[in-house]
């Protein structure tokens, strides 16, 4: 195969057809909700009840979410290129459990995820199921100092350290759903690709990183990618636009 370490990057869109809503839109989460009151620091100072409820209803929404067909291409692409040799690194700007409810493993949660919660008193993160509030103890120590395992804008995304080892060695990287807007996710494919690595994005239309990637596959993910999945690893070619002049 002409590919070996592949770099696969998730983003909102991928999500959507399952039923949870992107964060930019017209009717997106961060239409409803003013970021600076629910997703950064200074929020929890503020109004922590705020904070801890709405990613409490986050949470509670995830229950009944299942994984739609892109995320179980991406399942299926990590098990048989690995059963073949090579490596898919799956890191995911998503906080939900999608990737996981499809199957695959050793995901990064660059953003967090809505499963977990942070002690900031013994700094132990664990997973989390129920309802958490500023008065919440931590099983660990006893505190009252849990919060949302969400990154908030103004805060260093989790795992940098693997990513770039991963961006470093990759010859495919692969961008979907994601509108290429927050960084430094954003920045993810010009890195991969001046290391000379494929860069493709998948994506309902044309995102404001388009320029960066040798092309794109405009649609729904759940079409684009299981087809995309299949040629790769059934030929180990790639799947391109019919109007693709390479
Ligand atoms: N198939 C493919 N792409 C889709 C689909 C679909 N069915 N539906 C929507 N999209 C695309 C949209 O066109 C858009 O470009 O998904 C993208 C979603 O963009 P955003 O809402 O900006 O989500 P994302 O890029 O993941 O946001 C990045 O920003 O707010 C923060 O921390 C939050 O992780 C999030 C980060």
């Amino acid at each position: 195969m002409d590919y070996k370490n592949i770099v696969v990057l998730t983003g909102a869109g991928i999500s959507a057809e399952s039923g949870i809503p992107v964060f930019r839109s017209e009717t997106g989460l961060w239409e409803n909700h003013r970021i600076e009151d629910v997703c950064v620091p200074a929020a929890l100072v503020r109004n922590p009840k705020l904070v801890h409820d709405f990613y409490n209803g986050m949470r509670r929404s995830l229950k009944d979410k299942k994984p739609n067909p892109a995320h179980f291409a991406l399942a299926k692409l990590q098990k048989e290129w690995t059963a073949k040799g090579g490596t898919v690194t799956l890191v995911t700007q998503n906080i939900d459990d999608l990737h996981e409810k499809a199957g695959s493993t050793g995901i990064i949660h660059m953003h967090g995820e809505l499963n977990s919660i942070w002690c900031t008193a013994c700094n132990r993160r664990f997973p989390y199921f129920e309802d958490s509030t500023p008065e919440s103890v931590c099983p660990y120590c006893g505190k009252k100092a849990l919060r949302p395992d969400i990154v908030f804008f103004e805060e260093t995304p989790y795992r940098l350290d693997e990513i770039t080892r991963a961006l470093n060695r990759c010859d495919l990287f692969l961008s979907i759903g994601t509108s290429g807007v927050v960084y430094p996710a954003a920045a993810f494919c010009q890195y991969a690709g001046a290391r000379g690595a494929q860069c493709i994005e998948f994506n309902l239309d044309v995102s404001a990183g388009a320029a960066y990637f040798d092309y794109g596959l405009y649609g729904k993910a759940s079409e684009t990618l299981p087809r995309f999945v299949d040629e790769l690893v059934e030929k180990g070619t790639l799947l391109r636009p019919q109007s693709w002049q390479g």
